[in-house]
């Protein structure tokens, strides 16, 4: 066989696996899809702006790790967020707005958040949210808004204290 003819096989071969790998995990792009609308303000590396924008790097394992805590970030994106908060000494007098993502991308945010802001125990599957979980949070806080996502977030205990 010639070189071009070699050439030509080889690229149909990389290119059909790039297609295979792509649909094998249509979760995984959907979350990286949905972070793109969260990069503007919490940064693409996920450490945020210092007093005007909260990281999510590093912290989001944290939040994760209480049912209380994956009850307010799921209302967060749901509903927003309005009020002062303080993290690490810093406050936050901001509002987030309400995300309109669904339950499967939701849940497909998380896992990626999971996978690249979360700390060494990211792998720990209790971090994740199935998309039917989602939707019980979702009915659970059917009433809450913006402002009220403030309180759930009194309820998280890793950001007691705070
Ligand atoms: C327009 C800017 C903006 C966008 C877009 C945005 N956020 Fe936020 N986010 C904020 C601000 C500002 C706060 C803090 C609000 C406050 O001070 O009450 C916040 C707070 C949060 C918090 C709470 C942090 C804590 O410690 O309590 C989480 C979680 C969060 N955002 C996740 C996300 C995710 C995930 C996305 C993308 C789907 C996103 N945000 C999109 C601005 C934004």
């Amino acid at each position: 066989m010639n070189a071009l003819v070699d050439q030509g096989l080889l690229t149909v071969f990389f290119t059909l696996s790039a297609v295979v790998i792509g649909a094998s995990s249509p979760h995984a792009s959907e979350g990286e899809e949905a972070y793109q609308r969260c990069v503007v303000c919490h940064q693409p590396d996920g450490a945020g702006i210092p007093g005007i924008f909260p990281a999510l790097k590093n912290r989001f394992a944290d939040i994760m790790a209480s049912v209380e805590g994956r009850e307010y970030f799921t209302m967060v994106l749901i509903d927003g967020l309005i009020g002062t908060i303080e993290i690490e000494g810093q406050r936050y007098v901001g509002a987030m707005p309400a995300q309109y993502l669904t339950d499967a991308q939701i849940s497909a945010l998380i896992d990626y958040l999971a996978t690249n802001f979360g700390a060494s125990d990211a792998a720990d599957s209790n971090l994740l949210l199935s998309e039917d979980e989602v939707a019980q949070i979702r009915s659970k806080f059917s009433s809450a808004n913006a402002q009220s996502t403030l309180d759930l977030r009194t309820r998280v205990p890793a950001l007691n204290g705070q």
